[in-house]
């Protein structure tokens, strides 16, 4: 709803100037339109924009550990979008292929606004056959997808021969020196997330094997069917038994984990000695408890992977990776279905149907 108030601009922008649940402190605000685009920014008017976890946690404070004050004029959450450039600052050369009228996929914080100003080093045109509703999401959970299978990689070429020579029990000795010649097995909880999907697909055609957790029994046999993996319900009080029938002997080297809290916990109980927890979300906004002997005594390790991460990587590094999150989105397009869609100002609504169980798809704000 743009608009002219006194010779200003106006724009609509959902913002908060308090940390909360964001039912309470969201709100919708007509606030001034952003200025000309400074040395490298293109000026964005925003189509759609999905809302993520990380999002909510932005707007709690889980995200931030020393939750930095609130400008007067409040923060605006949502970390990427799809929309048209109107216009471009100085500095931004032809080579980055930016037009004004382009759609464009974009990555920034605070996209639940109308218009934003971008970094054009994190905006690319969207092919022609890529619909708004996926070219909305092209960033943010591809790219964890994609930094979960370059880190689990890594892991997997560099199995812990530090540790074998510090080792001080024979067992766990001999434990890490089985990991170190298997392909071994990743443990992915919240298995029928996006992000979860797209790593666990990727790893999967890479030869590793995965077991998948869901919250409900009831989801697992369906997301088995689809997945082609073994996937447990860890409301059923046997289900780490059921973890370890499914590995069948084989080291779990790897636990992907997005839930924290308790089931962290048990993801990592459930490594083999010398195995890495993986963290890139918190579902329960709970920390995951380490006890010192999964660190001192079975070797194993605490890592987590964040956006925030490729972000600091070189342009050159990012921009190579762009072609690669289009296609991921391209050739998994149910992973990328739509639950909902609400004009900002059923932001509350869209929160809400977020997260109800069982949502299944992305939640979309418009306009
Ligand atoms: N580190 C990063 O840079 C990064 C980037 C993107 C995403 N993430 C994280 O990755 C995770 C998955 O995100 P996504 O967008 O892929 O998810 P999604 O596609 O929106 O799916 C959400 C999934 O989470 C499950 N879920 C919701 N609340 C839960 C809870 N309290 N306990 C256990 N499971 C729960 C849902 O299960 P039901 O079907 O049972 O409702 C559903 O399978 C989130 O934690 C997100 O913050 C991290």
């Amino acid at each position: 709803m743009p608009g002219v108030l006194s010779g200003v601009k106006m724009m609509d922008r959902v913002v908060f100037r308090k940390y909360g649940n964001p039912l309470d402190v969201l709100k919708l605000e007509r606030s001034p339109e952003p200025a000309e685009p400074g040395s490298g920014q293109v000026l964005v008017r925003v189509n759609k924009r999905p809302i993520h976890n990380g999002d909510l946690l932005m707007v709690d404070g889980g995200h931030d550990p020393i939750k930095r004050p609130i400008p007067a004029s409040g923060f605006s959450a949502g970390c990427e979008g799809v929309g048209t450039i109107e216009a471009i600052g100085p500095g931004v050369d032809d080579s980055r292929g930016l037009r004004v009228g382009d759609r464009v996929s974009f990555f920034a914080v605070g996209t639940w606004q109308e218009l934003i100003l971008v970094s054009a080093d994190f905006v690319t045109p969207v092919p022609m056959d890529l619909e708004d509703d996926l070219a909305a999401q092209i960033f943010i959970n591809p790219i964890a997808a994609m930094a979960l299978v370059r880190l689990v990689e890594k892991i997997a070429a560099n199995q812990k021969t530090d540790v074998l020579r510090i080792g001080a029990l024979e067992d766990v000795v001999e434990d890490l020196r089985i990991a170190k010649t298997e392909p071994g097995v990743i443990l992915v909880s919240v298995a029928g997330s996006t992000v979860a999907r797209l790593a666990a697909t990727t790893l999967k055609a890479k030869g590793f094997s995965i077991i998948g957790l869901v919250r409900s029994s009831s989801k697992a046999a369906a997301l088995q069917q689809a997945t082609g993996n073994p996937v447990i319900g860890y409301d059923d009080e046997n289900w780490q038994e059921e973890v370890r029938k499914a590995a069948a002997g084989r080291k779990i080297f790897v636990g992907l984990d997005a839930v924290g809290g308790k089931i962290g916990e048990d993801v990592l109980g459930l490594l083999s000695p010398g195995g890495t927890l993986v963290s890139y979300g918190s579902l329960t906004a709970e920390p995951i408890p380490v006890d010192h002997v999964h660190l001192c005594m079975t070797a194993k390790t605490v890592c987590g992977i964040g956006m925030v991460h490729w972000t600091q990587l070189p342009y050159e590094t990012r921009s190579a990776d762009v072609p690669r999150l289009i296609q991921m989105v391209r050739d998994n397009q149910d992973f990328f279905k739509v639950a909902g869609e609400f004009p900002m100002s059923s932001i509350t609504e869209a929160v809400r149907l977020f997260r109800s169980p069982g949502r299944g798809g992305t939640v979309l704000l418009s306009g």
